[in-house]
């Protein structure tokens, strides 16, 4: 090509450019609709997620195939929990929890390891074991160690200990905390870096997203062990929200940023929106600005780097079994259409610009 037809070139390129920029905006919500969370995610970097149960996987396609399609990170919702994972103190059964691995690892998905140390859905041998405090110690120990390393490269983070802090933002009593002492925690994020030096080590909290006496608390918390020297690489902000009494927006953003500066990471990883039902379209738009708010608030701060909803359909949510009257939390509803929570979603990736 001659110097003089380069430069020709150069204009009807641009022109070309601004053209398909120009249809882009034009047909901007075709192309939103068009894309996937994962797809819009991957574009930036960025882990979009759901937990997922081992039951509906195995019996409804559509949730498989759902799964699948739009996220590129798991959750197990219940799978690796201390009671499913040792039915008896001799016996580990990682059989379910290794299906949910399974699937993602086919479908090129991340997991996410939830969760080894909280106070609920503990076995009964256990708490009515009448160990002592020695005892425990070994139990979590073992605990720790064996289910780390059964997962050692293949769960790339883990819930390490689950909601220590209660509402008044004390050390909540638990099992744990009444036979090992404030310590546990500390212990148990040693033990799991330990077990895989490799894995992002998180502590997991609900009700700590926006300013108030809990979150303080949790800051509090994170900044002394990290004081400490004690291995814990972020925070899991669980996001259990109410469409009737959402989190300030402004203060989730100033949280999410003094945990950035404390170095930590940020994962959301619990995200539901719950609202009195019954629902209607005022309410769905409503859920569909906080859940773009939320998204925002995270994609703007690199730290935060994780986006995951508790569960993604309707037709599986905790919600109307533990808040009756409540429910319609999810991205999707019972029969998996994209409610606007989900376009909310969507736009907020394709909007964002991190890379
Ligand atoms: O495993 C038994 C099963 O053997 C039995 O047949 C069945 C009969 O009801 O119950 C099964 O256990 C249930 C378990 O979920 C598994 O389905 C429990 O009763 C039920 O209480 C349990 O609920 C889970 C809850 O954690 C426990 O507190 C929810 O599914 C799960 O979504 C929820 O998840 C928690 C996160 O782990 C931590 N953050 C809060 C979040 C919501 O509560």
């Amino acid at each position: 090509m001659s110097k003089k037809s380069k430069l020709l070139a150069f204009p009807s390129t641009l022109s070309l450019l601004t053209a398909l920029l120009v249809s882009i905006n034009t047909l901007g919500q075709e192309l939103e609709t068009g894309g996937t969370l994962r797809s819009a995610a991957q574009a930036q970097g960025f882990l979009v997620g759901a937990s997922a149960e081992l039951k509906p996987l195995g019996t409804d396609p559509a949730y498989a195939q759902t799964l699948a399609r739009e996220y590129n990170v798991l959750t197990a919702a219940n799978a690796m929990k201390f009671e499913p994972l040792r039915p008896t103190r001799s016996r580990f059964a990682f059989a379910d929890a290794d299906k949910i691995l399974d699937f993602a690892a086919a479908h090129g998905m991340k997991l996410r390891g939830h969760t080894l140390v909280w106070h609920d859905q503990l076995p009964r041998w256990l708490v009515d074991g009448n160990f002592s405090s020695d005892e425990v110690s070994a139990i979590l120990r073992e605990h720790i160690e064996t289910v780390i390393g059964h997962y050692r490269g293949r769960v790339y983070a883990w819930d390490v200990v689950n909601e220590a802090i209660d509402d008044q933002g004390g050390l909540r009593q638990t099992f744990w905390s009444n036979m090992l002492g404030s310590d546990y925690i500390a212990q148990a994020f040693t033990l799991a870096r330990a077990a895989d030096p490799q894995a992002t080590l998180l502590y997991n909290d609900y009700g700590g997203e926006a300013l108030g006496v809990k979150s303080e608390a949790i800051y509090g918390l994170l900044k002394s062990l990290k004081g400490r020297g004690v291995p814990i690489d972020g925070i899991g902000l669980q996001s259990h929200f109410l469409l009737e009494q959402p989190p300030r927006m402004s203060e989730v953003a100033a949280n999410i940023r003094r945990l950035a500066a404390l170095g930590l990471e940020i994962q959301i990883t619990e995200l539901d929106v719950r609202m009195l039902m019954p629902q209607n379209e005022k309410k769905l738009e409503d859920q569909a600005q906080i859940y773009r708010a939320y998204l925002d608030a995270c994609l703007v701060v690199a730290n935060c780097n994780t986006f995951v909803t508790w569960g993604f359909t309707d037709k599986y949510s905790w919600i109307p079994q533990f808040f009756p009257g409540n429910g319609a939390a999810l991205p999707f509803d019972q029969a998996y259409r994209q409610k606007p929570a989900y376009h909310a979603l969507l736009q907020a990736l394709n909007n964002s610009h991190r890379r």
